[in-house]
C-alpha cells in the first residue's frame, strides 16, 4: 500500500501533523463576517474540537480560535493532507467497492487547486460553495469511503459525516444534505452564523454534491444561452459575428463566459476585479486577452467590431466602470448580462465600484454595514448604466446570479411598469426554460474514472453517433437542440474543455441521456472503455431545482415558490438506483432562495447498472417535465405527451386550459 492509500485509511491522524504555513500563492476565501457572540464562539470551538482526541484540545483550541478570529471560520488548516489533490485513476484509491472509489475520485476533483476557487478553504466555486466545512470532515469521509461496503450508506450532514449505516446494494452509497434549514432560519445571516458555528454549509449545486467538472460544466449551457440570445436579437437570421456581449466575472462558473462567447462567435468583454481570477482564466486559455485600461478597452473593442473578430477580452476592473464607459463612448452592446456572485452579496460575491479590491475585502469583514451601503449604491449605478444601454437597444438578461433580485433590494430602477415583475427577463424565462428544460434538455455529464483522455474521446464519439441517430426521427420542435448539441460534442475535443477530471457535459433529453448511458455501459462491459464512468448532471436542470428566480422562473402558476419537485426528484432518484444523491438549500441564487438536488451514478458495465440507469434517468428528467406541463408550459405538455406515448407505464395528470376571457369577464363585472 502506498503512502497516499495509507493516509486515506488513517483518516484523522493519531498524532498531530505539523502546522502548514498559510500559502499566499493560493486564492483564499475572503474573511467571513464576524457574527458570533462570545458564547457562540465557545460553541463553535467546542463543535470543532469534537473531531479530536481530548489530549490535543489545548493546542488546537488556540489554533482554531485564531482561525475563527482571523478568517471568520475554522478550516483546520493543519489537517490539510500533504499529498497532491486531484482525481486519480480509480484503481489508485483504497476501498472495497467501485462505487465509493468513484466518489473519492469526484471529491478530490472538487478540491483540486486547478479546479477549486478557494481550495484550502474547501470551496469549489461560487465564493462559498463548500465540499466540506473543514479538513477533519474531508479526512473522515475519505476514510469511511475506503472502509465501507456496498451494503452500507454514508450519511452526510452539510459536510459532516454522521456515519455509515447498514443499507443494501440497491441503496445509494452516500446520501448528502447541504444547508437544509428550518425555513424561518434561512436568511443570509443565518448562513453566516450557523456556518461559523460549524453546523451547516452552503453546498452550492455541484460543490457539496461532488459533481463539479470545472468551468466546462457551464460552458455548454452558456454557449447555448449566448447562441439563443443571439437568435432572439437577430433581425434577419444573421449570426453573432461582430456583435458585442458584455458581462462580468471570471470565477468558477462565470469564467466560462468568454469561452462560450468564442464558441458562439461574438466579441466578449468580461470584467473581473480579482487579478488572480483574471490570471487563472487567461493562463488556462479561457479568455484571449487582458486589458486593464478603460480607454484601451474601448479602442480594442471598436477594432474587433470593425473586423468582426471573434475575441474574448478580460477587463481587469469593475463591471460598473465598463457599462458607464461604453455608454459615454457610445460603444453599442448587443447582449448584456452579469455573473458576479450576487447570491452572496455581502461576503465577496459582489465588489462595489470605486473601492479597491483589497479595501473591499477589509470593509466587508470590518465594516459590514458600510459595505452593504456601498454594494447597494454600486448596484444602483450599474442598473442606471444598463438602463441607458437597453434604451439604445441592448438585450439584457439576468444570468441566474440574483442580479435583478439584489438590484431591486438595493432600490435600483429595475422594476417593470406593473411594479411586480422585473424590467428584464432572466435567461431561464426567455431562453433556457422554454427552449431546453421544458423539452427535457439539460446538463447531462459524465466522468471517465480511468482519468484517461482516450476514454473521454471514445465517449465523445459514442455520444455524437447516438445524437445523430436520434436526430433522424426527432420532431421538428427539438431539431435545433440536437443540431446545437451535435455541434458541441463534435467541437469538444478541439475546444480543450477539460480542467481537472476527464469529464464531459452534453445537453440531452431523457431519450438521449438513456441511450448514451446505455452505450457507455456496453462499452465498459466490452472493455472498449477501460474503467467505470460516473454519470451525473448539474442541479441546474429540468427537475432538480426549484428556484423562482432561476430554474423555475418560467413556471407561472404560482408553484415557482414551492419546492416539491426538487424533493421528489432526489427521493425518486435514490430508490431508482443512484449511487449518491444530494439535496441542498442555496446554490446559484442564494441561501433560502432555492432548493436543488442531484445525483451521481456509477456505470460499471453490469446488467444491474443498465437497469438502474434506465429507470432512474427516465424519472430524473420526466418528473420535471410533468411538473412543467402541469404548470401549463406548452413545450412541456408536448414533451410529456411524447414520453407517455413511448412509455406505457407513465401516466401524467394533464392540465385543462382555461379561456382567459372567462376570467376577464368575471372580474370586469
Ligand atoms: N446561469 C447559470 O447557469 C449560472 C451558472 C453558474 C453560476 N451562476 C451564478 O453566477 C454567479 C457567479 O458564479 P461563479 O461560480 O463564477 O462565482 P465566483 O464567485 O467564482 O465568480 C464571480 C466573480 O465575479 C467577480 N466580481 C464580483 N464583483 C465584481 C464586479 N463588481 N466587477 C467585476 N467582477 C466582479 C469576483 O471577483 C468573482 O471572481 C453566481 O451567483 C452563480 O450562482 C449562474
Amino acid at each position: 500500500m502506498n503512502n497516499f492509500q495509507q493516509q486515506i485509511l488513517q483518516g484523522i491522524p493519531d498524532t498531530l501533523p505539523n502546522k502548514i504555513p498559510y500559502d499566499i500563492e493560493v486564492n483564499h476565501a475572503p474573511k467571513r463576517k464576524d457574527i458570533l457572540t462570545q458564547e457562540e464562539k465557545k460553541l463553535a470551538l467546542k463543535n470543532a474540537l469534537r473531531y479530536f482526541d481530548a489530549k490535543y484540545h489545548d493546542v488546537l483550541l488556540l489554533e482554531f480560535k485564531n482561525e475563527l478570529d482571523t478568517y471568520g471560520r475554522i478550516y483546520m488548516y493543519r489537517f490539510r493532507p500533504n499529498y497532491e489533490m486531484y482525481a486519480r485513476p480509480i484503481n489508485e484509491y483504497p476501498g472495497k467497492t467501485v462505487q465509493t472509489k468513484a466518489i473519492m475520485h469526484m471529491i478530490q476533483n472538487n478540491l483540486n487547486p486547478i479546479v477549486a476557487q478557494h481550495p484550502h478553504e474547501l470551496i469549489t466555486y461560487g465564493g462559498n460553495g463548500a465540499v466540506f466545512q473543514n479538513w477533519a470532515q474531508y479526512l473522515l469521509v475519505m476514510k469511511y469511503l475506503a472502509e465501507m461496503t456496498d451494503e452500507q450508506t454514508l450519511i452526510m450532514y452539510s459536510g459532516h459525516p454522521l456515519g455509515i449505516f447498514p443499507s443494501n446494494t440497491n441503496a445509494p452509497r452516500v446520501v448528502v444534505t447541504n444547508g437544509m434549514m428550518i425555513p424561518n432560519y434561512s436568511k443570509q445571516d443565518d448562513w453566516e452564523k450557523f456556518n461559523a458555528l460549524g453546523v451547516t454549509q452552503y453546498g452550492q449545486m455541484t460543490a457539496g454534491s461532488y459533481m463539479y467538472i470545472g468551468p466546462q460544466g457551464i460552458v455548454h449551457g452558456t454557449t447555448i444561452t449566448v447562441l439563443n440570445a443571439g437568435r432572439k436579437i437577430a433581425k434577419h437570421g444573421e449570426n453573432l459575428a461582430g456583435k458585442l456581449f458584455l458581462t462580468s466575472g471570471l470565477g468558477g462558473m462565470s469564467g466560462a463566459q468568454p469561452k462560450a462567447g468564442n464558441i458562439a462567435g461574438c466579441i466578449t468583454v468580461c470584467a473581473e476585479v480579482n487579478p488572480k481570477a483574471v490570471y487563472t482564466r487567461h493562463s488556462q486559455g479561457w479568455v484571449d486577452e487582458v486589458v486593464s485600461d478603460l480607454d484601451a478597452l474601448v479602442v480594442r473593442v471598436q477594432k474587433a467590431k470593425e473586423t468582426k473578430e471573434v475575441i474574448s477580452i478580460a477587463y481587469q476592473g469593475n463591471i460598473v466602470d465598463v457599462w458607464e464607459k461604453f455608454d459615454a463612448k457610445n460603444v453599442f452592446i448587443d447582449l448584456g448580462s452579469d455573473q458576479t456572485s450576487l447570491h452572496n452579496p455581502w461576503a465577496g460575491g459582489y465588489y462595489p465600484v470605486d473601492i479597491s479590491y483589497e479595501d473591499a475585502n477589509g470593509m466587508m469583514a470590518n465594516q459590514p454595514e458600510l459595505f452593504k451601503e456601498k454594494v447597494h449604491a454600486s448596484l444602483r449605478r450599474q442598473t442606471d448604466a444598463i438602463n441607458k444601454h437597453t434604451a439604445k437597444g441592448t438585450y439584457f438578461f439576468d444570468y441566474g446570479n440574483a442580479f435583478l433580485l439584489e438590484a431591486s433590494r438595493a432600490g435600483a430602477t429595475i422594476m417593470a411598469e406593473n411594479g411586480i415583475d422585473f424590467k428584464y427577463p432572466s435567461y431561464v424565462q426567455d431562453i433556457m426554460g422554454p427552449m431546453c428544460f421544458d423539452y427535457g434538455f439539460g446538463p447531462f455529464r459524465w466522468v471517465c474514472t480511468s482519468a484517461n483522455p482516450q476514454d473521454l474521446a471514445k465517449t465523445d464519439a459514442i455520444a455524437c453517433n447516438i445524437l445523430e441517430e436520434i436526430k433522424k426521427d426527432a420532431p421538428k420542435e427539438i431539431q435545433q437542440q440536437l443540431v446545437d448539441n451535435i455541434q458541441w460534442i463534435k467541437g469538444a475535443q478541439e475546444n480543450k474543455l477539460v480542467v481537472g477530471s476527464q469529464a464531459r457535459i452534453l445537453y440531452a433529453d431523457a431519450q438521449g441521456r438513456i441511450k448514451i448511458a446505455t452505450a457507455f455501459n456496453n462499452a465498459i462491459k466490452s472493455g472498449k472503455i477501460t474503467a467505470p464512468i460516473v454519470l451525473g448532471r448539474d442541479h441546474h436542470d429540468v427537475s432538480g431545482t426549484d428556484s423562482p428566480f432561476r430554474e423555475t422562473a418560467n413556471i407561472y402558476d404560482g408553484s415557482q415558490f414551492t419546492a416539491d419537485m426538487a424533493i421528489h426528484n432526489v427521493i425518486g432518484d435514490s430508490f431508482r438506483g443512484a449511487t449518491w444523491v444530494s439535496i441542498h438549500n442555496g446554490g446559484g441564487v442564494g441561501w433560502g432562495e432555492v432548493i436543488n438536488g442531484g445525483f451521481g451514478m456509477v456505470l460499471d458495465g453490469t446488467k444491474e447498472a443498465e437497469k438502474r440507469l434506465k429507470t432512474m434517468l427516465f424519472w430524473d428528467v420526466n418528473n420535471g417535465i410533468a411538473r412543467r406541463s402541469w404548470a401549463r408550459n406548452d413545450e412541456a405538455i408536448f414533451a410529456i405527451k411524447r414520453a407517455m406515448e413511448a412509455e406505457p407505464n407513465l401516466t401524467v395528470t394533464l392540465p385543462n386550459m382555461v379561456n382567459d376571457n372567462l376570467l376577464d369577464n368575471l372580474f370586469k363585472s
